[in-house]
């Protein structure tokens, strides 16, 4: 698996800081410590050959220990040429996948790297010792700050790793239907008895929750399927309009009719009809409707013959209808015609655990390019789009991936820094004290900011209204979780 690494701004910020302070240079090897040739420092360019392939090996002792131990941490250790390598692992759910570590230094004794480069490369003692001269200097006493830093850039590397999806095991014949949750496994359990009927159906959810799609499933799965399938939202139109809408009018019913019109319940004759928020239609259009259901016929707006239709009903409504038969806001009588099966949508808060199968689902579905793979979803976004609660539901994450996909150009990558800031906002934060609440506020906004930027600190200084300086050292004091640069 290619892993993200130059990309992304913890790793920039990591490298800028390890080079700055210690010389430092800050690589990426493979799970098996390959992939040394990333790393450029003097030092070791100079020695490139045969210490490069030291190095290599000693990363590759490393990256075994970290196989075996599967230690979440950073360790210090000497290359075959005495350096210091500073080393941390990145593992996915297989393993380890690769190693994110610091070299190019040595400790304060100049010795061991001398006796290191004379045994693994044969150099002159001489040689040697303007090697060691020239290499920068790591004390002990700055260890932990290094290996914090190292830590932090794995720890990056690890979050913008694909986000894994299981595949579901729940098959069915509703494709487009997505999701794996109980509540949504036990709708579509329902819509398979659904379809094989002619029942009228009751589909009740909150906004964004699917209901249109569970409609036009409804009848795409069954014996009307080749008949026209008709929506009309009766929140839309006042009265007069929506009832034309759905009944037609004969020439002469009011100013503007100048001919007969045929309403939308005859484009829908042998098909299915969609009403949506039906609890918004007024008393007088309840009437007419529950004629329909009934009878079968109706009459147009300023007519007198009725006209005879078949049309299978499915009506939807965010509003709870028992609740207003009730109040005595929605006919009991329609009530009970409309209410014969009823299919409950869950709003998406209560199937969050299907949210990484949907976000996956609409990037494919709004990815337009046919010679580019669509980018992955990386962890930091997904950790994000769970813990949002989505009152618009369904919707809202469609157009959030959207939106990210509009964002992420030609990135492979979705990251968390590309979920607007309404949804990442809403990141629940365990309880903290207030100060801890500044720094993590402050720390996340210069990491998306520098993440807009690529890492360019100018831009996101600029964007940020604030001095490069001051975003350094701020990014500095926050540390990536350490004390680095209170000094610098
Ligand atoms: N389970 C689902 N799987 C895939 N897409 C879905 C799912 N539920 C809803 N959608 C999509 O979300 C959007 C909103 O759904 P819609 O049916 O219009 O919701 P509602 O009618 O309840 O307001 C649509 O683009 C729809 O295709
Ligand atoms: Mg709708």
């Amino acid at each position: 698996m290619v892993l993200s690494f130059d990309g992304l701004a913890e790793v920039a910020i990591a490298r800028d800081l390890l080079r700055r302070w210690w010389g430092l240079e800050l690589g990426l090897s493979d799970a098996k410590g390959g992939g040394y040739e990333r790393t450029s420092h003097a030092t070791c360019e100079s020695v490139r050959g045969v210490a490069s392939a030291a190095c290599a090996s000693a990363l590759t002792d490393v990256a075994a220990g970290f196989v075996k131990t599967r230690e979440r941490t950073a360790i210090v250790k000497l290359c075959h040429a005495g350096m210091t390598l500073v080393a941390a692992p990145v593992y996915g759910q297989a393993g380890l996948l690769g190693v994110v570590y610091a070299s190019g230094g040595r400790g304060v004794d100049p010795t061991p790297m001398e006796q290191g480069l004379i045994a693994t490369i044969g150099c002159t003692p001489e040689e040697s010792r303007t090697l060691a001269a020239a290499t920068p200097v790591l004390p002990e006493a700055d260890h932990p700050r290094v290996r914090d830093l190292v830590f932090a850039a794995a720890a990056a590397v690890e979050r913008a790793l694909p986000a894994e999806i299981a595949p579901t095991t729940f098959s069915h014949p509703f494709t487009e239907i997505v999701g794996d949750a109980p509540a949504v496994r036990d709708v579509v359990k329902l819509l398979m008895k659904v379809v094989k009927s002619e029942a009228t159906v009751l589909v009740h959810g909150e906004s964004g929750t699917g209901k249109e799609l569970i409609a036009r499933a409804i009848h795409y799965h069954g014996p009307r399927a080749k008949k026209p399938f008709v929506v009309q939202n009766c929140s839309a139109f006042n009265d007069n309009l929506l009832e034309s809408a759905l009944f037609g009018h004969v020439r002469g019913a009011f100013t503007g009719a100048v001919k007969d019109q045929p309403g939308l319940f005859q484009v829908a004759d042998g098909g299915t009809f969609f009403l949506d928020e039906i609890g918004d239609m007024s008393a007088a259009l309840q009437v007419k409707l529950l004629r329909v259901l009934q009878e079968g016929v109706f009459t147009p707006v300023g007519g007198t013959k009725p006209v005879r239709v078949d049309v299978r009903i499915i009506a939807a409504s965010h509003k709870d209808l028992a609740n207003m038969v009730a109040h005595k806001q929605f006919r009991e009588d329609l009530f009970y015609r409309v209410n014969v099966l009823k299919l409950t949508v869950p709003p998406l808060r209560e199937r969050v655990s299907d949210i990484p199968r949907l976000a996956q689902h609409f990037i494919n579905k709004h990815w337009r390019s046919t010679d580019k793979q669509a980018p992955r979803l990386s962890q930091s976004a997904l950790a994000r789009l769970v813990a949002y609660p989505w009152p618009g539901n369904i919707r809202e994450l469609e157009n959030e991936m959207e939106r990210m996909l509009v964002l992420a150009g030609d990135a492979t990558e979705l990251t968390g820094s590309m979920v607007s800031t309404r949804v990442a906002g809403m990141v629940a934060a365990p309880a903290k004290s207030l100060r801890d609440a500044i720094a993590t506020a402050e720390a996340d906004a210069f990491v998306a900011a520098l993440g807009r930027h690529l890492g360019d600190r100018d831009g996101a200084a600029s964007d940020l209204g604030i001095s490069r300086a001051y975003l350094e050292a701020r990014c500095a004091a926050l540390g990536l979780g350490s004390g680095v640069g209170t000094g610098g």
